[in-house]
């Protein structure tokens, strides 16, 4: 069923966990994610956004991921990931989609106000809820790569508590040393200007490229104020390995349909390995 807004994420807010934003880019990562929500029986994301759509197609994988949420068993919100269009943004909302995040963090700050009050604006309309950028991560949302491709800003806690009461977002991805997909050495958050920023803003944060982030740091981040996390190399490193391990047994009968599934699979395990790890109640209380 879709997952209308913000109560889970308040609700991981205040357990100390995270909602995991899973990204999609095929029937095959939508259907994993989908069978990890319900094994888990937990709130998820599917994040069918604007990078997966140059591969898929934005209507395509919009029904797609639509027609899994609305047709599980499990709560599922489909979260339009990294946009910084807001036609697009408009379209995913008029499809149904029960989130969107706005990416203006590449904008100086009036102008990514300016932008984020507007998407504000346009989600209110249809119901969705809102989630922007302050701050800038390194690194590419769909490749892993050690040339880093964006150079980091940090998300300044005075800043964000302007950004949130001038916007109105429902919650706020930030830069404290996170870096999109894998890296060569192990990241460490800031986990100060975390608490700052924590202390700063009445909405829930939102981690972006949590993949292969050390589980100290990442419960470090849970215990701070982050409710939401955004996972996606992980996700594609399972679906590929998997492909990889299949393809030898799957050649010789061209026997396609094996590795869709291998990798389905793979994708739903990955998934049910992340859900575990965001479950978490900080410092000392019980899971
Ligand atoms: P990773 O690829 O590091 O998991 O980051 C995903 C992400 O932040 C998507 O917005």
């Amino acid at each position: 069923m879709l997952l209308h807004g913000t109560e889970a994420l308040k609700q991981a807010a205040a357990a100390g966990h995270a909602l995991p934003g899973f990204v999609a880019y095929n029937l095959e990562t939508v259907q994993g994610i989908t069978a990890a929500a319900e094994s888990a029986g937990r709130p998820v994301l599917i994040q069918a956004g604007a990078g997966p759509f140059k591969h898929a197609g934005r209507e395509a994988l919009m029904r797609l991921a639509l027609d899994a949420a609305e047709d599980s068993a499990a709560r599922l919100g489909v979260h339009l990931d990294h946009s910084r269009d807001l036609d697009e943004i408009t379209a995913c909302l008029e499809a149904g989609y029960t989130s969107v995040m706005v990416d203006g963090s590449h904008l100086p700050f009036a102008e990514n106000v300016v932008l984020t009050k507007e998407a504000v604006r346009r989600a209110r309309d249809h119901g969705a809820w809102v989630e922007a950028e302050l701050g800038a991560l390194p690194g590419d949302e769909d490749v892993s790569t050690d040339a880093v491709t964006k150079t980091a800003t940090m998300t300044d806690p005075h800043q964000a508590a302007e950004f949130v009461a001038a916007t109105g977002v429902d919650a706020l991805a930030v830069a404290v040393g996170n870096v999109h997909g894998f890296t060569k050495d192990p990241v460490r958050l800031d986990l100060d200007r975390l608490a700052a920023i924590h202390a700063a803003v009445p909405v829930p944060l939102v981690l972006h490229g949590a993949s292969g982030l050390p589980v100290e740091e990442l419960h470090g981040a849970l215990a701070r104020g982050v409710a939401k996390v955004n996972v996606n190399a992980e996700l594609r490193r399972a679906y590929l390995e998997a492909v990889h391990a299949i393809l030898p047994a799957a050649l010789p009968g061209s026997d396609v349909v094996s590795v869709w599934a291998a990798g389905r699979d793979a994708v739903r395990d990955a998934a049910l390995e992340v859900i575990g790890r965001l479950i978490h109640r900080a410092e000392g209380g019980a899971v």
